[in-house]
């Protein structure tokens, strides 16, 4: 296993709808697990493979960051199939670095998709685990929670955001 370099916003396979996975063969499986130990280092609650550069609908997430590796979610071809409730909270992203908002996700979700193994499986999930899923499939349909907020924030943002990635290259 090995851990991915995160990629940064600007990148343009952040903003691209990533393709669906056909076959589940050992690159899948390869790049699901380095996705889970790259997500523990960074440390994170969630990855999309979009965010390690590979345009690929497969996400990851674990609440407790590796502590109980029972709360581990690897989903190919996530869908949300049902929403309902409104909660704004404070989000934040690996790939949006030093920037954190309050963000609308609904409270309740199903989300479904295919393990590993080939199975299909069925996430109900509310709270903080609903949003870590909303906040991953967007990322696999180009969108980062920035998209969620208002045009002037979204542009005051920005502006910080080409600041702080002119500023590393120097
Ligand atoms: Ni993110």
């Amino acid at each position: 296993m090995s851990i991915l370099q995160i990629v940064k916003y600007g990148n343009p396979v952040l903003t691209r709808k990533a393709e669906e996975i056909t076959n589940l063969d050992k690159y899948i499986e390869e790049l699901a697990q380095n996705m889970v130990e790259t997500m523990y280092a960074a440390p994170g609650i969630g990855l999309a493979a979009p965010q390690v550069n590979e345009s690929k609908r497969l996400i990851t997430v674990d609440l407790s960051v590796g502590e109980d590796t029972q709360n581990l979610i690897i989903l190919i071809n996530p869908e949300l199939i049902s929403q309902e409730g409104e909660v704004v909270y404070e989000e934040g992203c690996l790939s949006v670095p030093d920037i954190s908002e309050k963000v609308v996700r609904p409270s309740r979700v199903i989300v479904k998709g295919i393990d590993l193994k080939g199975n299909e499986k069925i996430v109900e999930a509310e709270g903080l685990l609903a949003r870590a899923l909303c906040h991953e499939i967007d990322h696999i349909n180009g969108k980062l929670f920035i998209d969620h907020l208002s045009l002037l924030k979204k542009s005051l943002i920005r502006k910080k955001l080409k600041r702080a990635i002119q500023a590393s290259k120097i």
